[in-house]
Order: C-alpha cells, then structure tokens, then sequence
C-alpha cells in the first residue's frame, strides 16, 4: 500500500489540473483558483474606493508580498523590493556600482539564462569587463572552474541556483565564499528554485537574489523580486531610481534624491498592483505546503522520470544525482521538438528547449500517475510518427 500524498490536497486549488497532464511549472505554473477573487479584490477596491486605495493598501501592498516571498528564503522583513522581471533586477542591481575602476569584472556562465547574459553584455560598453565561464556537457559548469575565475579585479558574480535548461543545482556557498574572500558579490537568480528547492539567503550569505513569481511560486507575470542583504541594503545607492525610493516621496522635492529604506529604496516608481494580487495566493498555498515538502516530492517525480527515460534509451540531459537536481528534467526523446508540439495538442503540457529536448516540471500538485501518462503518451506519439513514417 503506497502512502497518502498530503500534498495532493492542493490539488483541487489548480483548476487546469483538472483538463490537463500540467507538468511546465519551470515555465509557468500553474494558476490557483484563489486568483479569481484576489484580481476580483483588486477590482473592488480600485471601483469602490479610487485613489484612496494607494493609502489604504496599493502602498504598502509591495512590501507586504516582499515580505511574503521573502520568507520563502529566509530573508529579513525588509529586505525584499519588488521590481518587473528578472532582467529589470540585474540593472538595478548593476546601477549600483561604478565599473570605471580597477575592480570591473563580472564572472558568469553560459549557463545563465540568456536575458541576464544579454544584460550583462551589454554593459561591456559601461566599461563592465566581461568574463563568461562555459560548460563541456551543457548540463553544468564546474564549481572550480567558476570559482577559479573570480579574482581580486572581480565585482559583480551573477549566477543560476538552478540552471534553467538542465535544472543543474550550483554549489552556491562554495562560490559566495570565494567571492567574499576576493571582494566580489553574488547576484543569484533563484528563478527556477524558489518555491521548489530550499533557498536559505542569509545561511548562504548571498548579496542579492532575484526571481520571478510565476515559475515555481505560482503566481503571474511582473512581479519580480530583489533581495539586497541588510547591511548592503543601507548603503548602495542605485542609479535605476524614482520617487518610491526617495525617503520623503509626498515632499516632492527638487534635486537629488535622498534615499530612504530597503524595500522602497530598490525600488523605482507606480508599482504593478494587478500583479500583486496574482502573485499573493500562489505565495499562499506554497507557505502553507512548505518548500521542504515540496522538495521531497519533487525529487522523488524527477527520479521517477529519469527512470522511465532510462527504460526507453532516451538521453537525459539533467543532472543524476537527485542533491545536485532541481525540479526539471529534460530528456531528448526522438524527434523532441515535433513530439513536444503534439504533447502540448494532446493537453500534456510541457516546453522544448534546443540542446535539452523535452522538458518535464512536476511540481507538488502533480501525480505519479501523471508522470506515467505524459511518458506513456510519448510512447504512443512516437509509435503513430513509425507507423506514418512507414506507410510514406
Ligand atoms: C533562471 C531564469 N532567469 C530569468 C528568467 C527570465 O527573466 P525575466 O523575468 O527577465 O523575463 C528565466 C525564465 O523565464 C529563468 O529561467
């Protein structure tokens, strides 16, 4: 007798759980039900009490759903701003430091997702040095090879906890103790980890750490997140600015701004409420399961469909070992790009990555029926391209 899944009461919460094998929570998860009446609440408030509604609640909503994610990573109260995307959060974080001196270098890898790489490129014309760690087997990039590469010139290292194409786990204190020794910070994008593998920011002793909230955190685009730790918080003075930032915003003053806290201090102006209220009952549910939980039933569903690839001689382009594996497991199946396209038809819902194949994300709302059926339901989207294939 196979134990009861505590996990699966969620379940009822996700209605497109109910007409689809829905394993693409590395892309978008999937949405709560709650989001109805929380949008609903959004409305309400902005038809019945107009612009009061900034006093009464839009102000302080960013700090308050900062807060709440930050809790998911053992962050400060405080020391979480919300911001747009991803992408949005490196320039902020970048418009905080000067790479007209000696220390310009950044460290990253070519396992980045390729926004932030984009990014960071580009500000090799601010005079940002540019040093790209690459990988031998697209899987993941050697701790030692990253670590070797930051040096004493080194200011900025941004990286993936998990590397969104292969789900690879990086040994991040390993890299933020070399980073601190030398001077250097650490950017880390928490973007396919937060909400599915333990994050502990202050255990690490992380810089900064970005994400977004409509992966694993079920909730819905743009709202990002930054953490700045405290002690950096206090002092960094970000050229990405606005009037939500100034200490005195309702002074309107002329000049200069004068910086006021974290969270508001990294923040710039009118915040995305909308998207707050999309963001808070995925935040919800995932506090309520717990990400340690969480964590247990995914490594299990990831080993699970690593054992059915195995079965079938597919490659699998994620990492073996289950400690250094995030919720993602991408299998090269035959023919992956037109075997994903007619999964997607099929209402098995998954995404396709060149150099990755297939990629499968169950997240705690799934089943381990569903994993069966989505490999099944490959089997037999293959034997039917055999049979066409042969009757040509
Ligand atoms: C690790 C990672 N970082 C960043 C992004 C995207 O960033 P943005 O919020 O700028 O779209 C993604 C995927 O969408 C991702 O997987």
């Amino acid at each position: 007798m196979t134990t009861p899944d505590p996990l699966l009461r969620f379940r009822p919460e996700f209605p497109i759980l109910e007409r689809t094998t829905y394993m693409i929570s590395n892309s978008l998860g999937a949405m709560p039900r709650g989001v109805y009446d929380s949008v609903r609440q959004y409305c309400d408030t902005w038809a019945t009490r107009g612009v009061r509604a900034w006093e009464e609640q839009w102000w302080m909503m960013a700090r308050e759903v900062g807060d709440l994610i930050g809790a998911i990573m053992n962050a400060p109260s405080g020391s979480v701003s919300l911001q747009l995307n991803v992408t949005g959060c490196q320039a902020v974080v970048a418009s905080c430091f000067d790479f007209s001196g000696k220390r310009n270098k950044v460290v990253y890898s070519d396992m980045n997702f390729p926004s932030v790489m984009y990014f960071w490129e580009a500000q090799r014309s601010r005079g940002a040095r540019v040093h790209m760690v690459k990988t031998d087997d697209g899987i993941h990039v050697p701790t030692e090879r990253l670590i070797d590469a930051i040096d004493e010139e080194t200011l900025l290292v941004p990286i993936s906890h998990v590397v969104f194409r292969s789900s690879y786990i990086k040994d991040v204190k390993a890299i933020v103790e070399k980073a601190h020794r030398v001077g250097a910070h650490v950017v880390l994008d928490a973007f396919q980890s937060l909400g599915n593998v333990p994050l502990d920011v202050q255990a690490l002793d992380v810089d900064f750490a970005v994400g977004g909230v409509l992966k694993w955190l079920c909730g819905g685009p743009g709202t990002s997140y930054l953490y700045v730790r405290p002690d950096l918080g206090r002092k960094l003075e970000p050229k990405i600015t606005g009037w939500f930032a100034h200490e005195h915003p309702f002074a309107f003053e002329i000049g200069p701004t004068k910086y006021g806290e974290p969270p508001f201090r990294f923040m710039q102006g009118t915040s995305n409420v909308p998207g707050f209220h999309t963001a808070l009952p995925g935040l919800k549910i995932i506090r309520e399961a717990g990400v340690d939980r969480i964590r247990e039933k995914s490594k299990k569903m990831t080993a699970r469909l690593i054992e059915l690839a195995d079965q079938r001689g597919w490659k699998v382009n994620a990492p073996r070992d289950p400690e250094q594996r995030g919720g993602t497991v991408a299998i090269d199946v035959p023919n992956s790009k037109e075997v994903c396209a007619e999964l997607l038809r099929r209402d098995v819902l998954v995404d396709f990555r060149p150099k990755a194949g297939v990629r499968f994300s169950p997240h705690f709302y799934n089943t381990m029926e569903e994993i069966e059926r989505a490999l099944t339901t490959v089997d037999e989207i293959l034997s039917q391209m055999r049979v066409v294939a042969g009757a040509r």
